[in-house]
């Protein structure tokens, strides 16, 4: 019998093709993420799972698909989604959609900086509600990027990809990673790696590129946002807890900092009313990794994952490889 497979939700179909050649595909019918009634009754039996960020994945889930649950793979590239702490101690892999998404989430990390320095999506509310009447010199002033620091909280793939594209702007960059680069590297991206305070003092704009995790979560609150610049903004395309979000919303509020550029919230899709009322956040649907090309290419990835770990091979994107030591997992 083939082993059965459910996809919480309809993905390229280049992906699903791929998954029917080796396994029963079976596919949210709903536009919409699965509820948590519908996820813990359909994965019942299944020996794969190809998961997105929305779907909380963890031990009672794990135990409701079974004994079977050989993997899940999820169709991002941060998998804080999952407890894969209970799915290595269930032998069940567990695969994420690294590097294939990393130019396209910095191009994005770009875009908001931009926005927000420059006020562009404000502007272009403003022009559409007809509140354009013409040049003047103090209107809507912004910050300049151009030749501005650049201060990267997370310093791996994407944090990275995001420096290198800052020559073009002649930006000073600097990090702060809990691991420190390699001077290679450093050297490479022109990057000076500083301590968290030595972040927030010196930056124009700071961009978060590090995982949700306990010690990130609310990394950035009214402390920080108090001893960044009153001209600073801030922007997230990571995970949205990484900011409190309410803390935020009074920074700029009270002009603690000069604007935000956020890609995803504390409570998704839901994001704070004290933020939406506010003309300096620039506010995006977690579009990150939203390109044709990109989502076709982290499709193929958890597809071919899923493929590889039933076939009891070590996936390449395995962010558990243990529990292939000695075979076949479970
Ligand atoms: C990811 O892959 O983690 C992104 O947030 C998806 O856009």
């Amino acid at each position: 019998m083939r082993p059965r497979v459910l996809v919480t939700r309809r993905l390229p179909e280049p992906a699903l093709e791929r998954l029917a050649d080796g396994c029963e595909v079976e596919v949210n019918p709903a536009d919409r993420p699965m509820s948590r009634d519908e996820l813990r009754d359909r994965v019942r039996g299944a020996a794969g799972l190809l998961s997105l960020l929305t779907d909380r994945v963890d031990a009672p889930l794990m135990d409701d698909a079974g004994p079977g649950l050989k993997v899940v793979a999820n169709y991002a590239v941060g998998f804080d989604n999952i407890d894969v702490a209970a799915a290595t101690a269930r032998g069940i892999a567990v695969t994420n959609t690294p590097d294939v998404l990393t130019e396209t989430t910095a191009d994005l990390a770009w875009a908001l900086m931009l926005d927000s320095s420059r006020r562009v999506s404000e502007g272009d509310r403003l022009v559409r509600r007809g509140g354009f009447s013409g040049w003047a010199p103090m209107f809507m002033t912004g910050h300049d990027v151009f030749a501005a620091t650049l201060g990267l909280y997370g310093f791996g793939r994407i944090g990275r990809a995001v420096a290198a594209r800052a020559a073009g702007f002649s930006m000073r960059v600097i990090y702060h990673d809990e691991t420190r680069a390699d001077p290679a590297t450093e050297e490479k991206l022109a990057a000076r790696f500083v301590s968290f305070d030595g972040l927030l003092r010196e930056s124009d704009i700071i961009s978060i590129h590090c995982p949700l995790t306990p010690a990130t979560r609310h990394r950035f609150a009214l402390g920080e946002f108090s001893a960044m610049k009153r001209t600073a903004r801030i922007v997230n395309t990571a995970r949205g807890p990484i900011i409190k979000e309410d803390d935020l919303a009074e920074a700029l509020r009270r002009g603690l900092i000069a604007g935000a550029g956020l890609d995803v919230y504390e409570a998704e899709p839901a994001v704070s009313p004290g933020l939406a009322a506010l003309d300096s956040v620039v506010l995006a649907p977690h579009l990150g990794s939203a390109t044709v090309a990109t989502r076709e290419a982290m499709a193929m990835i958890a597809a071919s994952s899923v493929l590889e770990a039933l076939a009891g091979r070590r996936p390449a994107a395995c962010v558990n490889p243990g529990v292939f030591d000695g075979g076949t997992g479970r």
